[in-house]
C-alpha cells in the first residue's frame, strides 16, 4: 500500500510496555519510585549534590537492559507498519521498540544507551558499554551525564510529539500510569474523532473523553490483539 495513503497511528507507550521484559516500571507496587527517592537519583540538583550515586543507578538500569530482549508487545507494533503509518512516542529510556524494528521512535524522556556532554547537551554519544564513570568525558572535554531528561528539565521533543499526535488516526496509549507531565497531556491533542485506546491492567476512564476504549490486559497480550484487530480491518 503507498505509504502516503497508509493511516497514520500514534502510539505513546510508558514503562509498562516494558515490564513483560523485566524491566521494572515506576510507580508499581515494586516499581523503581517505590524503592528509591527520585530526587535523589533523577534530577539536576542530585546530580549536582551526587553525581557518582546518579552514574550508579543508571548503569545498573543499564547494565540489565544489555541483557533483556523486547516482548510481543514490542514486535506487535512493528508488525503494524505493514499497513499503517506508525510513530511512537515513547517515554521509555529503553531501545526496545528500536530492537523490536519499529522505525519511527521518538523518546520523550532520552535514552539509556547515550550520554551526552555536561557542557552542551546537544552533543550526545552511544555508550556501547553499560558503565558511565565519573571522568569518562566527552569529545568537548566536558565530564559525560546520562543522556536522560530528569524531572525539573525540558522536554525538547514534546514539541513533534504534539504534532505527531494532532495527525494520528488512531491513538494507542500502551503501560502508561500517565501521571508525568507533559507527556500525559498528550492524549489531549487527539481529534475528538481519533480512537484511543488504552492498553493497561490498571486502566482507567477518562470521564471527559469518550473516544476512550479501555483494555485491560497487559501488553504482551493486549497489543498484538488490537494490533491483529488494525491489520484485519486495514485490509
Ligand atoms: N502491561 C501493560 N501495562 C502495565 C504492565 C504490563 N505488563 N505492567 C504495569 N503496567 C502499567 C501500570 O498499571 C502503570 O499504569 O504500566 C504503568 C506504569 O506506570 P509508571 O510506572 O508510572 O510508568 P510511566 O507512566 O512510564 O512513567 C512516566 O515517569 O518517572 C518518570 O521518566 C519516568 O518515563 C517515566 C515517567
Amino acid at each position: 500500500m503507498p505509504a502516503d495513503s497508509m493511516k497514520r497511528i500514534a502510539v505513546l507507550s510508558g514503562a509498562g510496555i516494558s515490564a513483560e521484559s523485566s524491566i521494572s516500571t515506576f510507580r508499581d507496587h515494586n516499581g523503581l519510585w517505590r524503592t528509591h527517592r527520585f530526587e535523589d537519583l533523577a534530577t539536576p540538583e542530585a546530580w549536582q549534590r551526587n553525581p557518582l550515586l546518579v552514574l550508579e543507578f543508571y548503569n545498573v538500569r543499564r547494565k540489565q537492559l544489555f541483557e533483556v530482549e523486547p516482548n510481543a508487545a514490542h514486535y506487535a507494533l512493528k508488525r503494524l507498519e505493514q499497513h499503517y503509518h506508525v510513530d511512537i512516542i515513547t517515554q521509555n529510556v529503553d531501545d526496545l521498540h528500536e530492537r523490536a524494528g519499529s522505525t519511527s521512535v521518538l523518546h520523550l524522556h532520552g535514552e539509556l544507551k547515550k550520554a551526552r556532554s555536561t557542557g552542551n547537551p546537544d552533543l550526545v554519544v552511544e555508550l556501547t558499554h553499560w558503565e558511565l564513570k565519573w571522568g569518562d568525558k566527552a569529545p568537548d572535554g566536558a565530564q559525560l551525564r546520562p543522556h536522560i531528561v530528569w524531572f525539573g528539565e525540558a522536554v525538547p521533543n514534546i514539541s513533534p510529539a504534539i504534532q505527531i499526535v494532532k495527525k494520528a488516526d488512531i491513538l494507542l496509549v500502551i503501560g502508561t500510569s500517565l501521571q508525568v507531565y507533559p507527556a500525559a497531556g498528550l492524549l489531549g491533542y487527539a481529534s475528538q474523532h481519533t480512537p484511543i485506546y488504552l492498553i493497561d491492567p490498571q486502566a482507567t476512564g477518562h470521564r471527559d473523553m469518550d473516544n476512550i476504549h479501555l483494555i485491560r490486559k497487559k501488553a504482551g497480550e493486549g497489543v498484538p490483539e488490537i494490533v491483529e484487530q488494525l491489520l484485519t480491518i486495514s485490509i
